[in-house]
């Protein structure tokens, strides 16, 4: 199909996006919109959209002009006759998708392809809203949708074949790179995000760390983007705890279960960065208290006990803190143990550890050159806790056949920026290592959703690292 002119209904944060994004690709788009205001809202988010990229350079004027005039913005639905595809981006609600796909079936031409941008509404019962189910897809752009590289192709059981591989060829044809998916909640991103984003909820909900400290683990231990919280309060926590419903009540797995500490935060309105307040934004954060240590003496590890004396510290027996790199739980409260993760240095405490220590551990882990995370001493602590259970969710999701390993690598990478995708990251970490700390976070938690993947597990009994790939 050639595409020369689609229509996108909705023009709010991934409408006019979406839109922007056709019409980059030099496609005619009649952008419709619910009444005369919201189309100017509409027109402003384009010109803005636009006028920022012309400001980088990445735009000339000229090509904005073109850009800005291949998009023709209308109320009438009846403007969309002659569209080769329809996206729509209204709110996510199943009744009002559901008859907008209606009158979109009876408006358009038969050969229209239908596409809605859902996040996690079934793509089946809209497709069944209509008389030709075999022509709707799913078309999930990531916000914002001129940025992002990724556009997750949702096929049915009843979708044509050709219509979905079209659909692909289209999203290449924008510049994006399309992975195909079939029918499920979250579909590949937000299937393995949000319930990881649940996850580090439920730690600070369990009191294992503080929000701050999650989010350093994250960010600086993994190299993730953003730390979860901050993430989540971008992506607004009712729609992340929406989310986690709908994948709830698809898998009823313990691990979609959403966290009671997000269901408050979302009674309160406490939303995240739409409502001005969510985890963060909170008038009452403020600086830790303060305790310098004295003296140290340090376990484990030659380097750490280096870089201390190098900052003039002596390292004695009898010192107010002892900082044990690796093992097991201490058994007395002047010693922190400490995971040492690239830039970060998990403190796990115990219910001996004193107050001092952990401050005084603090303090000295920051004068050597890491990021303190105080933790409580759990399975897997903060960082191996959140990221083995996610990358054990992508191992999961593999092995029951929803998507190849390169379209969850790529998913992540382009949906979400990390640095590598859940299997790189696996065989980067080593599949053992990640297999045996999920056997310890399963022996801790007993939770079903944290014993390792059956395939995990055959691959590391098999002594390999790498995962099969065509
Ligand atoms: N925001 C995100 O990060 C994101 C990412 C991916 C997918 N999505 C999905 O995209 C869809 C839209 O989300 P959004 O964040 O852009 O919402 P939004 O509220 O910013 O925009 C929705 C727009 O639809 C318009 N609208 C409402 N009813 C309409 C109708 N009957 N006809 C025409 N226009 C109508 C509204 O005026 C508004 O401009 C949802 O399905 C959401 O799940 C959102």
């Amino acid at each position: 199909m050639a595409f020369e002119m689609v229509g996108v209904v909705g023009l709010g944060t991934m409408g006019a996006g979406i839109a922007e994004v056709f019409a980059r690709a030099g496609i005619q788009v009649a952008g419709v919109e619910a009444d005369e205001q919201a189309l100017a809202r509409g027109r402003a988010h384009l010109e803005r959209s636009t006028g920022r990229a012309l400001d980088k350079g990445k735009l000339t004027p000229a090509e904005r002009e073109e850009i800005l005039a291949r998009v023709t913005l209308t109320t009438s639905r009846a403007d969309l006759r002659d569209a080769d595809l329809v996206i729509e981006a209204i709110p996510e609600r199943m009744d009002v998708k559901a008859e907008l796909f209606a009158e979109l079936d009876r408006l358009c031409k038969p050969s229209t392809i239908l596409a809605t941008n859902t996040s996690s509404l079934p793509v089946t019962a809209l497709a069944a809203a209509t008389g030709r189910p075999d022509r709707v897809v799913g078309m999930h752009f990531f916000n914002p949708a001129p940025v992002m590289g990724l556009v997750e192709v949702v096929g049915t059981v009843v979708t044509d074949p050709g219509v979905r591989a079209e659909v692909g060829d289209l999203a290449v044809r924008l510049g994006k790179t399309p992975v195909e998916v079939d029918d499920r909640a979250g579909f590949v991103v937000n299937r393995l995000l949000l319930p990881y984003l649940n996850h580090a909820v439920t730690l600070l909900d369990h009191g294992v760390a503080g929000r701050d400290d999650i989010d350093n683990a994250m960010k600086l231990g993994v190299g993730l983007p953003m730390g979860p919280f901050h993430l989540l309060d971008l992506i607004g926590l009712d729609t992340a705890y929406e989310i986690m419903n709908v994948l709830f009540d698809e898998s009823r797995s313990d691990r979609h279960v959403p966290s009671p500490l997000l269901r408050s935060y979302v009674a309160a309105g406490l939303l995240g960065r739409k409502s001005g307040r969510g985890f963060y934004g909170d008038p009452g954060d403020g600086p830790q208290e303060k305790a310098p240590a004295r003296t140290v003496h340090v376990v484990g590890s030659r380097e750490l006990a280096d870089r201390l004396e190098a900052a003039g510290f002596k390292d004695t027996e009898d010192a107010d803190v002892v900082l044990q790199v690796g093992g097991s739980t201490p058994v007395s409260g002047r010693t922190v143990r400490v995971q040492l993760k690239g830039q970060v240095a998990e403190l796990a405490t115990s219910v001996l550890t004193e107050q001092e220590a952990v401050l005084g551990a603090r303090d000295l882990l920051k004068i050597a050159g890491y990021t303190p995370v105080p933790c409580k001493d759990r399975a897997g602590l903060v960082v191996d806790a959140l990221l083995y259970c996610h990358l054990n969710d992508a191992v999961r999701m593999y092995e029951s056949g929803y998507a190849s390993i390169e379209d969850i690598d790529a998913a992540m990478r382009l949906g979400c920026g990390y640095v590598e995708g859940p299997f790189e990251l696996l065989e980067s970490i080593g599949l053992a290592k990640v297999r045996d700390g999920l056997r310890d976070l399963h022996a801790e938690w007993r939770s079903p959703s944290s014993a390792p993947a059956p395939l995990l597990d055959k691959l590391v009994t098999a002594g390999l690292n790498r995962f099969p790939r065509p």
